[in-house]
């Protein structure tokens, strides 16, 4: 597996398990692309089922599956075709190409000059590349000049079909595929305001300079919730759940002019660092998924409040939800303000009308967003859950029992066939109950301990040649290594 340039806390356990690895390894890698083993897709999933419990099933939205093959004319709408560019400038020697606000930003954080951090959010391609010249900065690789900067083009751009102007893009977010088809579902389903609809599937990104990982790539997944308002409705309800009680919820939270501390939600709306009460639900919710993927401690994640220079093209307030990880706060969510802006524009560029009744009136739809990247969310789980095992000789993952690949491992003692029939029957029960669980009876049951704490297996069940006698086996937590004898119809 190929090495990257920098390295999770988790990477030890992610090689050598195949968690995720570097895709088209065999033909030396593709940068930005990255394939899941099997214990990571489970993980993976996982991630995704404690999402939709939260943002589908619980919230009530709808659910959609949209194609990732997007025409011009939709992103022309939503102003990716305009918009979604990077800063980029190439080595005039070896021409290595950089990120340029990401070298900036490297570079004063290396010098510890956090005005000038605060600065460049604002700055734009003249303002960046004037700094170029100021600190003399030069080609990583080889030392050469770097070039004048230009703006680099961040979607996949292709043919479709036959005819040379039918051009099409990878679509750059989930969201557009909701804006398009709200106007059919709102017909179809009857919405009422406020709403949800949701998705989740791949985006894509022509990343100048991607790295760490799963941190920055081009082909990544997403979880987007788009709640549909009525601006001038009151928001006490959604879809018959109070908003107020959730408002006494404390979150850890950095104002763009203030002190990181906690803060209850309703403090952020009096306080005005959040628009209005349905994005403080979004922040709820994601605070709800922090809890089950095991990171809600305030020393772990923060949710930030973006500046206005720093905001997207669509959005009247930004909150981003970081996690600390190796590589600092690393943003894993994005919640937004994106008012009207995507309905209007899709309504306008396509001539048909886009709204819905409300309180009596006709009027295009508001929108709070919550959109979250999965992998990056799968990286700081794995950064922050790893554990050294000085005691036990082996790092190992304190996943929560809803993230864990298996809840159970199952494990005869030794290679025996009584003991092997027993330990197959034990999985044979964890499965019919629906439980997720493996069986192992290679190297000594120490080794089996070892790999099994590894990937996070919270239980692992021995049987031994009492197990045969009486029916009992052993339960090891992999948190204490405590191991306690149990009745086998009494294991779950
Ligand atoms: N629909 C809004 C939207 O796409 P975004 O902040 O550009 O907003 C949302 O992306 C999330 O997608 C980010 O918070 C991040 O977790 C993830 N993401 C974006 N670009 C990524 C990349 N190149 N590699 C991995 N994850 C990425």
């Amino acid at each position: 597996m190929q090495k990257t340039e920098k390295q999770s806390r988790a990477s030890s356990i992610i090689e050598h398990r195949g968690i995720y690895y570097q895709a088209f390894n065999i033909y030396s890698g593709v940068s930005g692309f990255y394939n899941y083993g099997p214990i990571g897709l489970k993980i993976k999933r996982n991630i995704e089922n404690i999402w939709r419990d939260i943002f589908v099933e619980q919230l009530g939205s709808l659910e959609i599956d949209t194609t990732t093959i997007t025409p011009e004319i939709v992103l022309m709408a939503s102003g990716h075709v305009a918009t979604f560019t990077d800063p980029i400038a190439k080595c005039k020697k070896c021409g290595t190409s950089y990120r340029v606000d990401k070298m900036l930003e490297e570079f004063y954080e290396t010098s510890n000059d956090k005005e000038a951090l605060i600065e460049l959010k604002k700055l734009n391609k003249e303002g960046m590349q004037k700094k170029i010249i100021e600190n003399g900065l030069k080609c990583q690789k080889c030392g050469g000049e770097l070039s004048n900067i230009e703006d680099f083009h961040l979607m996949f751009k292709f043919q479709i079909g036959q005819e040379k102007e039918n051009v099409g893009y990878l679509r750059p977010e989930t969201a557009q595929g909701i804006f398009v088809d709200f106007k059919d579902l709102s017909k179809i389903f009857g919405i009422k305001l406020p709403s949800a609809i949701a998705q989740i599937g791949k985006a894509y990104r022509n990343e100048i300079s991607p790295r760490n990982q799963l941190v920055r790539v081009r082909e990544f997944t997403q979880m987007e919730t788009e709640i549909f308002f009525d601006p001038q409705a009151e928001q006490t309800t959604f879809n018959g759940v109070e908003i107020e009680p959730m408002l006494k919820l404390e979150v850890n939270f950095g104002p763009s002019d203030g002190e990181e501390r906690l803060y209850s939600l309703k403090e952020l709306l009096e306080k005005k660092y959040i628009p209005n009460r349905l994005f403080a639900m979004c922040i709820y919710l994601e605070f709800k998924m922090l809890e089950k993927l095991g990171i809600s401690d305030k020393s772990l994640y923060v949710f930030r409040q973006i500046n206005k220079e720093e905001l997207p093209h669509y959005s009247k307030g930004n909150v981003d939800l970081e996690i600390r990880t190796i590589h600092g706060n690393l943003e894993v969510s994005g919640i937004a303000y994106r008012t009207d802006f995507d309905l209007s524009q899709h309504a306008k560029t396509s001539g048909k009308e886009i709204s819905v009744m409300s309180n009596g009136k006709k009027l295009v739809p508001h929108v709070v967003e919550a959109s979250i990247g999965l992998d990056r969310l799968l990286f700081s789980i794995l950064d922050n859950s790893v554990q050294e095992g000085k005691e036990r000789g082996w790092e190992w993952l304190k996943l929560t029992e809803q993230l864990a690949p298996y809840k159970y491992a199952v494990f005869p003692l030794q290679k025996d066939a009584d003991l092997e029939k027993k330990a197959a029957e034990v999985l044979e029960l964890l499965k019919g109950k629906g439980i997720s669980a493996y069986m192992s009876s290679t190297g000594s049951i120490g080794k089996r301990y070892a790999r099994s704490d590894e990937i996070g297996v919270p239980y692992a069940i021995t049987c031994d040649y009492d197990t045969l006698n009486n029916n009992t086996v052993t339960i090891r937590s992999r948190d204490t290594t405590e191991q306690i004898r149990k009745d086998i119809s009494n294991i779950v």
